[in-house]
C-alpha cells in the first residue's frame, strides 16, 4: 500500500518547525484555485513587479548564453559583475566600494541567510523590523536565534527609533536587520533617523543588515542608505538585487555589499552550496547596472508605481473605517482596518473567498501588523480600482 504523505519514516530536525511558509505564496495558491473554478480574482498579494524585464537586459543574457556563458564561474560572481555592482552602489555609499566587497547570490534572501550563517550562533538575538518582511523572522528562527522585534509605527512615519533600538540591544545581540524602503509599509529612512541609528550601532560595534532591494523605487525623497552614515563602512551589510528594480524576480539574482572579510566567507558558503549564480545572469546584471536603457526602464516603472500609489491610497482612504498611510517607496500599502470592526485575518480570508480580492493579513508581518492588511500595487490601475471597489462593497454589505 502507498504510504500517505503524512506517514513516513523521516525524522525532521527541530529547526524545520521554524521555517514556516510564505503567506503571499499561500494566498496566491488559494487565489489560483478560485480562478481555476472560473472566478476573476484581483491580486494584491504578490510582491513582484508586473512589468517585463527590460528587453536590453534579456538580449544581453540571451547573447551571453549563445556566447558560452553557460559554465560555472567564480563563486562570488564574475570580476566584471562585481566591479559593475561596486560602481553601481558607490554613489549610495558616498565612497568607492571595492569589488571584493560584493558577492552575488541566487536571490537577495540568500544574502541574509548566508550572513546569519556567518555571523550568528544558536541562541543569539537578531533585531528585526516589526512589521517586517516575514523571511527575516523565519530565517533567524530557522538558525536557532531569537528574533527581537523593533516596532515601526505609522504615526512615526515608520521610522525605527534609535533609542528603542538601543534599549533592545543585549550582549546576545549579533545583528540588526533594517529594510529601506520597507515591505510591507513602504516606509523609508529620514536622514536624522539614519544618523541616530548609525550612532547606536557604531557605539556598540554591531553589524547591521540593510535590505535595500527596493531602493530604486522611491516616490519623492531620495533613498538614504545606512552605508553612507559615519562608522557604517565596516559594519553595514547592504543587500540588493535585480528582482524589483528591473523586474527580474524569476532570474534569482541578488547581491550583497559588505566588509571584504565577510564577503570572502560568504563566497565560501556559495562555493559549497550553489557554486555560483547562473553565469549568463551576471552579464545581464552588468547591463542592468550600467546601461542608460536600463535606467530609463526603472524610471518608467517608478513613474507608473507612483501613479498607482496615489490612486490606491486615495481610494482606500475614502472607505469608511480604513486609514492608509502613503508609502515613501516600494509598491505596498499597509492600511489600518481596525475601525471597520474586522480582524485582519478574518477580513483577508473573507475578501478572498467572497469578494475574490487577494490581500494579506498584517499579522503575517509581525505583531505590529495587528489591525492591518497588506496590498501590493504591482497590478494595473484598472485592477486596483476594481479591487478597491470590491473591498468597499464588501465592507458596506458586511458591517461589523
Ligand atoms: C524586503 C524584501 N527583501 C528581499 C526580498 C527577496 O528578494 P529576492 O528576489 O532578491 O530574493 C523581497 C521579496 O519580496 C522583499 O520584499
Amino acid at each position: 500500500m502507498m504510504s500517505s504523505s503524512l506517514q513516513h519514516p523521516l525524522k525532521f530536525a527541530e529547526r524545520m518547525s521554524h521555517i514556516g511558509s510564505v503567506g503571499s505564496f499561500d494566498f496566491a495558491a488559494r487565489a489560483r484555485t478560485i480562478e481555476a473554478a472560473g472566478h476573476d480574482v484581483v491580486h494584491f498579494e504578490i510582491g513582484e513587479p508586473d512589468f517585463p524585464t527590460p528587453e536590453n537586459i534579456v538580449d544581453v543574457a540571451v547573447k551571453a548564453m549563445r556566447d558560452g556563458a553557460t559554465s560555472y564561474t567564480a563563486s562570488a560572481g564574475t570580476a566584471e559583475a562585481r566591479r559593475a555592482a561596486a560602481k553601481y552602489v558607490s554613489p549610495r555609499a558616498g565612497f568607492d566600494i571595492e569589488p571584493e566587497s560584493v558577492v552575488f547570490v541566487p536571490g537577495s534572501k540568500n544574502v541574509l541567510y548566508f550572513t546569519l550563517l556567518a555571523l550568528t550562533e544558536p541562541g543569539d538575538e537578531v533585531i528585526i523590523p516589526d512589521p517586517g518582511y516575514p523571511t527575516y523572522r523565519a530565517l533567524v528562527e530557522f538558525l536557532g536565534c531569537r528574533a527581537v522585534p523593533l516596532a515601526l509605527r505609522a504615526e512615526n512615519d515608520y521610522q525605527p527609533d534609535p533609542a528603542e533600538l538601543a534599549s533592545l540591544i543585549t550582549d546576545k545581540t549579533s545583528l540588526v536587520v533594517l529594510n529601506v524602503p520597507a515591505n510591507p509599509t513602504g516606509g523609508a529612512l529620514h536622514r536624522e533617523t539614519a544618523e541616530g541609528l548609525a550612532t547606536v550601532l557604531a557605539e556598540r560595534q554591531l553589524p547591521v543588515y540593510a535590505d535595500e532591494i527596493n531602493c530604486r523605487i522611491m516616490f519623492e525623497s531620495p533613498h538614504v542608505s545606512l552605508l553612507e552614515m559615519p562608522g557604517m563602512r565596516d559594519l553595514a551589510i547592504v543587500s540588493d538585487g535585480l528582482s524589483k528594480a528591473w523586474s527580474m524576480c524569476g532570474w534569482r539574482l541578488g547581491f550583497g555589499v559588505m566588509p571584504p572579510a565577510l564577503a570572502e566567507r560568504i563566497g565560501k558558503i556559495m562555493v559549497q552550496t550553489s557554486a555560483c549564480t547562473a553565469t549568463f545572469t551576471l552579464a545581464a546584471a552588468v547591463e542592468a547596472f550600467s546601461s542608460p536603457a536600463s535606467d530609463r526602464a526603472v524610471e518608467t516603472m517608478v513613474g507608473e508605481f507612483r501613479r498607482r500609489r496615489d490612486v490606491i491610497v486615495q481610494r482606500l482612504n475614502a472607505i469608511e473605517g480604513i486609514t492608509c498611510h502613503a508609502p515613501a517607496g516600494a509598491f505596498y500599502v499597509f492600511p489600518d482596518i481596525t475601525a471597520t470592526g474586522w480582524r485582519e485575518k478574518e477580513l483577508a480570508n473573507a475578501l478572498l473567498d467572497q469578494a475574490h480580492v487577494a490581500v494579506l493579513p498584517g499579522t503575517g508581518f509581525g505583531e505590529q501588523g495587528t489591525g492591518h492588511i497588506r496590498l501590493s500595487f504591482a497590478t494595473s490601475e484598472a485592477k486596483i480600482v476594481e479591487g478597491v471597489d470590491r473591498i468597499e462593497r464588501f465592507l458596506v454589505e458586511n458591517k461589523r
